[in-house]
């Protein structure tokens, strides 16, 4: 038992849940700051928390309305050793603000705040470590055009590493997807132009992932966000509404072939704060991925989804854009082997199969 405590942000997210649960696990003391009552309330009822049942001084909740207000984090900094920073919006649906407030501005001034905070009120923090992402580091356009991605890295092997910076885009923003990649290049910005401005006692470790797969026990139906798998295995569509959502009439898919497990990505949160992983570096996390595996990866372990026509074979023709990463640091500093698409599919077509109640091997 560590007994140190952490300030978790974004612990009623699907990330900071998963690192809340391996906080826990490694003995440290958390404070989860939330949004509302009710957030609190559906960690508090999820499986893994009800299962290790910390008792109320492992587990601490603290209400913050607004993470980007001055002075947001100042109450909720006493006695804490470390940060873990996490929260941040996320492309949605339903989203009515202006896109550059809801994405940039959110991003940036929560960075800010929390850091100001840790200056001014935590005496005791010796480390921050925030979730950057890829996108952070890699222009919006792989994402958003990856066929021109795929034409414009042909020939030659470009790889990208935990120490690639770009500039930020300017606004206007076409969609949301590069207000939030803008949102995310901005905010790694703002953090290190802090700590290499203000020389803080703390030290800061940005841990950036590709798109994290994985469990999601947060989730309550089906029709989550995260069930990525939508887009990947024709029939998996046909949600709570009955509909088939899935892309298997859309022809034709392009996409980078970028994505990291879940547990391993909290992982890397927690391993960072170990006083033998040096301050003030970045971490890469990806594993390369073929898209159009996902169908062999489902028919091996769940032969009966198919069997049963739940799923269906074929689909449509994924191609698969490589954006090469080096991850070296994370096995070599971190000591952590990130696992491979087989085990991230298999998870999250797992998790699929057992929310539908379906005995799908
Ligand atoms: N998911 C991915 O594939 C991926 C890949 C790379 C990096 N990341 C990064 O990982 C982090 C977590 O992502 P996620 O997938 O776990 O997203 P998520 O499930 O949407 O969780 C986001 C968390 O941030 C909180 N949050 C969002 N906007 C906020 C705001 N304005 N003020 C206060 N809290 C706010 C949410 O609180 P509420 O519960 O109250 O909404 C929630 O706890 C983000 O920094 C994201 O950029 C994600």
């Amino acid at each position: 038992m560590t007994g140190e405590l952490v300030l978790l942000t974004g612990g009623t997210g699907f990330l900071g849940y998963t690192i809340l649960v391996d906080l826990l696990k490694h003995g440290y003391r958390v404070r989860v700051p939330a949004r509302s009552d009710d957030k609190i309330a559906r960690v508090r009822a999820a499986s893994s928390i009800v299962a290790l049942n910390p008792p109320a001084t492992q587990l601490m909740f603290v209400i913050v309305p607004d993470m980007a207000a001055r002075g947001a984090y100042d109450e909720a900094m006493q006695g804490v050793d470390f940060i873990i920073h996490v929260a941040a919006p996320l492309p949605t649906d339903h989203l009515e603000a202006q896109i550059e407030d809801a994405f940039v501005t959110a991003c940036v001034q929560g960075n800010l705040s929390i850091l100001r905070s840790a200056q001014n009120k935590g005496k005791m923090v010796r480390r921050i470590v925030m979730t950057s992402s890829t996108v952070a580091i890699a222009h919006a356009d792989f994402y958003s055009d990856a066929a021109a991605t795929a034409q414009r890295e042909a020939g030659e092997e470009v790889i990208r590493g935990p120490d690639t910076r770009v500039s930020v885009s300017a606004p206007p923003y076409k969609s949301q997807l590069h207000a939030y990649c803008a949102a995310k290049t901005a905010s790694l910005d703002a953090a290190e132009s802090f700590v290499r401005e203000q020389t803080p006692r703390f030290d800061l470790i940005s841990i950036m992932p590709s798109l994290i797969f994985g469990k999601d026990e947060l989730a309550t139906d089906t029709d989550s966000t995260r069930m990525l798998m939508y887009r990947l295995l024709p029939g998996t569509g046909s949600g709570s509404d009955g509909q088939d959502n899935s892309s298997a009439e859309q022809g034709e898919i392009a996409a980078v072939g970028n994505a990291v497990l879940c547990t391993d990505v909290a992982r890397a949160h927690v391993r960072a704060l170990d006083p033998d992983v040096k301050g003030n570096q970045s971490f890469v996390l990806n594993s390369d991925v073929k898209w159009e595996d996902t169908v062999l990866i489902a028919k091996k372990h769940f032969p009966h989804a198919f069997e049963s026509g739940l799923f269906r074979p074929g689909g449509p023709k994924w191609t698969t854009v490589p954006l090469r990463w080096d991850t070296a640091k994370v096995r070599d500093v971190l000591g952590i082997d990130l696992s491979t698409y087989d085990v991230m599919a298999k998870q999250v077509v797992g998790e699929y199969l057992e929310k539908l109640g379906s005995k799908g091997r």
